[in-house]
């Protein structure tokens, strides 16, 4: 009897603290999201007044905000051309931990990429393009990753190998910035968009991305379909003493006179 009674008032208990303690957890969620969203709004400056007020509802209120269905999480952030100036500091967006889509395009943002925003797990679509952010790409990225537009920026260093395994990507974009290296090989079956124009890669382009037109590829220093045959110095030249064009056979004289038309080109 004793133990039965104890475990009814143990069941009672666990009841008790799901119905007091689970439904207001996702009212816990969105104060946390919504502090994240004030701390970002205090401290990066922005053109545009934002709206943000702990005094209205966010999910519906708020301009850029989109929340779930049952309004318990804000899962998109969406704030084009609003003026947003300087670094996005740490632990502000990166406390978003529900985010889904991340977009603030065609502001003046800058600084480095956050890397606690690019990794949290439930991002699924960035776009970022046009601001001036500059520093490497964060190698650690969300594996849910299906659409990534980092274009238009000031980014150095190389693309990190990390995007080889982001199996949902549909789209890369990160032309227009001054990304160094080799281009990482990708065999990603549901890549459609990948532009790399405008930025310092080199080397050639892996056969898994030949598929992509010349245009994905404009303004580097790479060679390999769809751009011009790289050239190949093998077999050796004969020696210098014998050297004249004559001696050269026609096809590689023909592709290192392309090679060189290619390079002149870049420089302009
Ligand atoms: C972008 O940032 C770089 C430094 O990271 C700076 O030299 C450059 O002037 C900035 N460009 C604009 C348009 O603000
Ligand atoms: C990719 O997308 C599918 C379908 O939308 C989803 O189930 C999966 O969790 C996503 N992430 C990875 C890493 O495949
Ligand atoms: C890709 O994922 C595999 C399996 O999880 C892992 O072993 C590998 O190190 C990852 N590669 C990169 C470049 O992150
Ligand atoms: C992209 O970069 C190229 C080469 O630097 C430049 O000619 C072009 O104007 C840039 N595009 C834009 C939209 O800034
Ligand atoms: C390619 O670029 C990297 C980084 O800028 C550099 O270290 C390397 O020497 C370059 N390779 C060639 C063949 O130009
Ligand atoms: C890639 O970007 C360049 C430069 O802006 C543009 O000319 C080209 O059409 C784009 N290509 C693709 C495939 O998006």
């Amino acid at each position: 009897m004793e133990t039965s009674e104890m475990e009814l008032t143990s069941h009672f208990a666990t009841f008790a603290f799901l119905f007091l303690c689970l439904i207001p957890q996702a009212i816990a969620d969105l104060n946390s999201d919504k502090q994240a969203l004030l701390q970002f709004s205090a401290r990066v400056p922005h053109g545009r007044k934002l709206n943000w007020s702990p005094a209205i509802p966010a999910c519906m209120s708020w301009i850029g905000i989109y929340c779930t269905h049952d309004g318990s999480r804000v899962i998109g952030l969406h704030l084009p051309c609003v003026g947003l100036h300087g670094p996005i500091p740490s632990n502000t967006l990166g406390k978003l931990d529900a985010l889904t889509i991340l977009s603030l395009r065609s502001n003046r943002l800058s600084g480095i990429l956050p890397s606690d925003v690019l990794s949290l797990p439930s991002l699924r679509y960035v776009n970022l393009q046009h601001n001036n952010f500059s520093g490497h790409i964060p190698s650690s990225l969300s594996p849910n990753l299906d659409f990534l537009d980092l274009s238009f920026n000031s980014l150095t260093g190389t693309i990190p190998t990390t995007v080889q395994n982001l199996t949902n990507l549909t789209g890369l974009n990160f032309q227009n910035n001054s990304l160094t290296g080799h281009i990482p090989n990708l065999n990603l079956p549901r890549l459609r968009l990948y532009n790399l124009s405008f930025n310092d890669l080199n080397g050639t382009i892996p056969s898994s991305l030949n598929k992509f037109p010349a245009s994905s590829f404009l303004g580097n220093h790479i060679c390999g379909p769809p751009l011009n045959q790289c050239l190949i110095i093998n077999p050796p030249f004969p020696s210098p003493t014998h050297f004249s064009p004559s001696t050269l056979p026609r096809n590689t004289e023909r592709t290192a006179m392309l090679a060189l038309h290619r390079r002149e080109k870049f420089k302009e």
